[in-house]
């Protein structure tokens, strides 16, 4: 396990400060980039005093560090990394998607913001069937009449409006000198690129500047997008309406004529992100999780979840241990099958989230909970009310030098969205129609099932996973996080809160243990290789659990607030994103 080596390592380097007589500061050198230097020891992430980033990309990251450093606050650094990685992180970062943003100010003030895509006004609730009623899942992931209408833009001028303190230009600036000056490829980042690389070319007329046509891409290639570049610079002079109006929209909306593409001039000119109120649920009187409510599934899911789990020793249990797995994939499976009924877009559907959320209610659905065998989930149903992620999103998380802490999940769906590219714009447009139940009953992209609650609808916004939350220990900031991976988000962000908050890990301890993940439907536990592979796989198979390999489950960007105050930031061993701490 990758806890044990770091613990190991950990040990190794106590011994080496103990018996050794080796300054803790020639360890790991930190990845803080202001002077002091401040020192982190081996099992943890990057540690400084004042500020942090984690995100995707370490040039985003940078980016969104230096915005602090000239004074913004963290809003502020979260559009400005938005931005940046729209352009160093093509197959996540975007203009063309959308997402969602929890914000925590320095006075406790809370508030999250819905820019999700919609469904264009010609969208329909049988758009994607073919003759005999079936879902093409063709039509809802590739193509043009894959996609919604992005929010992503209008949601950075929106968060600005409200929260921002530095001009919106200074924002969008290094996104534009990355795009025209260009930007070196990291290694995974060019392999997806080159993995894709034949799905750009179907589904694309023109030139691709994704595509490298003489050869593949590789690690330190040099990435100009001059189209990109351009279409920021509209946006920083003319505001939102450099994207929905003018020559973007046109753009769009010419790409969209190409084929089968839907969204008009006015879906682009009527689009608007919304202000919702968050979901706040206390986990062991001492913490307060702070998430997203619908259109996001996240919040309910993941609060549902640690309602459950609240009165077991988890401690005691043992991280790795068949029956804490059995017990979290149990929980899992009962809240994914109230999201498959139950969740969807609260403007166009009563959903009931006071109900979800009762302690009684939660109770009940763990009463036929079993210590040593798995409940089918045949067995286990959605409640009864009366009322009526390719997994290539991407997360950040920002703490400020005063406090004020942003946790954004953004996404174009799967990895490259549609795969379509907005030709003479530079960008890619979401496939995040796939997102919504195209029929009862019949599993999307990431084997989700939905019904009625998650119907297409015009204007409508669809179901996400998307996971962004924001924690109080004691009523202080305590944890930003979240993480890409479609369904798995919420599994792997109740996770790694649950490693810190009850397993008593580092953050990146927390991050880099392997992770399992239970939907309800398809019945099986997805585990990362150390658990597949491990003695726990037999164990809980004995237990009536079918397990499947995957090899990886998430990927979080994430601070935490130490005990001391410090900050620790740390960005997922299974990616190539980096923290970067600020120490004034
Ligand atoms: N597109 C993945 C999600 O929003 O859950």
């Amino acid at each position: 396990m990758k806890y044990y080596k770091n613990y190991l390592l950990f040990v190794v380097a106590l011994f080496c400060l103990t018996q050794c007589k080796v300054s803790k500061q020639t360890i790991v050198e930190t990845t803080a980039i202001a002077t002091p230097q401040i020192a982190t020891v081996l099992n943890e992430g990057t540690i400084a005093t004042d500020a942090m980033v984690s995100c995707a990309h370490p040039l985003a990251s940078k980016v969104g560090i230096e915005i602090i450093k000239q004074g913004g606050n963290a809003i502020d650094a979260a559009i400005a990394v938005h931005f940046a990685l729209a352009v160093v992180y093509p197959s996540a970062g975007n203009l063309g998607g959308g997402g969602f943003m929890v914000i925590r100010l320095k006075d406790g003030t809370t508030n999250t913001l819905d820019y999700r895509e919609t469904a264009p006004t010609l969208a329909d609730k049988d758009m994607y069937l073919n003759s005999e009623g079936d879902a093409i899942a063709e039509l809802s992931q590739y193509n043009r009449l894959a996609s919604g209408v992005p929010g992503s833009v209008a949601g950075m001028f929106e968060a600005h409006q409200k929260y921002g303190s530095l001009p919106m230009e200074t924002l969008i600036q290094p996104a534009i000198d990355l795009a025209q000056k260009g930007f070196q490829l990291l290694p995974i980042e060019a392999k997806k690129l080159n993995e894709n690389k034949a799905d750009f070319i179907k589904y694309n007329e023109a030139n691709n500047y994704l595509v490298n046509k003489e050869k593949e891409w590789k690690e330190g290639d040099l990435m100009k997008l001059p189209d990109l570049g351009n279409t920021l610079l509209r946006i920083q002079q003319k505001g939102k309406k450099g994207f929905y109006e003018g020559e973007t929209a046109n753009l769009i909306v010419a790409e969209m004529k190409r084929d089968n593409g839907i969204i008009s001039l006015a879906d682009l000119k009527q689009y608007q992100p919304v202000w919702r109120k968050p979901i706040v649920t206390n986990y062991k009187n001492d913490y307060k999780v702070i998430s997203m409510g619908p259109p996001s599934s996240g919040g309910i899911a993941l609060s549902q979840m640690l309602k459950m789990l609240a009165n077991f020793s988890l401690n005691e249990m043992g991280v790795d241990n068949k029956n804490y797995i059995h017990l979290v994939a149990e929980v899992e499976r009962r809240a994914f099958a109230d999201r498959a009924t139950h969740l969807g877009d609260m403007d166009y559907w009563n959903v009931p989230i006071t109900e979800l959320l009762e302690d009684e209610y939660l109770k009940e659905k763990m009463s036929d909970f079993l210590l040593s065998t798995a409940s089918p989930s045949s067995s286990i149903k959605a409640g009864n009310f009366s009322v009526k992620e390719s997994e290539e999103t991407t997360h950040f998380s920002v703490v400020d030098a005063a406090g004020n802490a942003v946790s954004s999940t953004t996404t174009l769906n799967a990895s490259f969205g549609s795969k379509v590219f907005v030709t003479g714009a530079g960008f890619l447009l979401n496939n995040e129609m796939d997102d919504f139940s195209a029929k009862p009953g019949a599993p999307n992209m990431y084997g989700l099932v939905g019904a009625a609650a998650n119907a297409i609808e015009p204007g409508k916004r669809m179901l996400s996973s998307m996971t962004p939350i924001v924690v109080e220990k004691n009523d202080g900031l305590f944890m930003v996080l979240g993480s890409p991976g479609g369904s798995t988000i919420i599994t792997t962000v109740l996770q790694v809160f649950l490693n810190v908050v009850a397993h008593k890990m580092t953050l990146k301890e927390a991050t880099d243990q392997a992770r399992f993940h239970h939907q309800w439907l398809p019945d099986k536990i997805y585990c990362e290789p150390e658990i597949f592979n491990g003695p726990q796989n037999a164990e809980l198979s004995k237990m009536q659990h079918q397990l499947e390999k995957r090899e990886s489950i998430g990927r979080v960007d994430a601070i935490l607030v130490k005990p001391n105050g410090m900050l620790e930031g740390y960005s997922d061993s299974r990616a190539e994103g980096k923290a970067i701490g600020y120490t004034k």
